[in-house]
């Protein structure tokens, strides 16, 4: 059976609550439990993981190494700054995802760049809770 992990950062744990405006109403279980649907509707295992530390991080995606197919990553405000997680990303060879609730390119500036983004197979950004449900779709199908 094929293995997501599903990985978000600092502050996401707030999502809900959190700048509503941008964020949208949606907490993070009830983001993960829409992923869920998918995942069991596609007879794929997913696991879920917040930290608000860089460092737990980077340590759930070195353990990704051979037991995940796929990861699903939204580094939150590490994205902009973090070459440890962007380091972490390149020493594995899982594929990730990068995946972001807002636009960041229609935010501030320092929203604009990522460092993770190069070493990520791909980014999907300002779909809401759809950037993870993309991102889940686009692991289903990958071989
Ligand atoms: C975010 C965008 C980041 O700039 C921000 O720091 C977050 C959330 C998003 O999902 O839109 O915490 O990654």
């Amino acid at each position: 059976m094929k293995r997501i992990l599903v990985i978000n950062g600092p502050n996401l744990n707030l999502l809900g609550t959190r700048e509503k405006t941008v964020y949208g109403n949606l907490t993070l279980n009830e983001i993960n439990s829409k992923l869920q649907l998918v995942a069991d509707q596609h007879a794929v295992k997913l696991d879920f993981f917040q930290s608000n530390f860089e460092g737990e991080l980077i340590e759930k995606l070195h353990s990704a190494e051979g037991v995940y197919q796929g990861i699903i990553l939204n580094p939150a405000a590490f994205s902009h700054y973090s070459y440890g997680i962007a380091d972490a990303i390149t020493a594995i060879t899982v594929p990730v995802v990068e995946v972001h609730i807002s636009n960041i390119y229609k935010r501030e500036q320092f929203r604009h760049k990522s460092v993770v983004a190069k070493t990520a197979v791909g980014q999907i950004s300002g779909l809401g809770d759809y950037s993870y449900i993309a991102a889940l779709l686009y692991f289903i199908d990958l071989d």
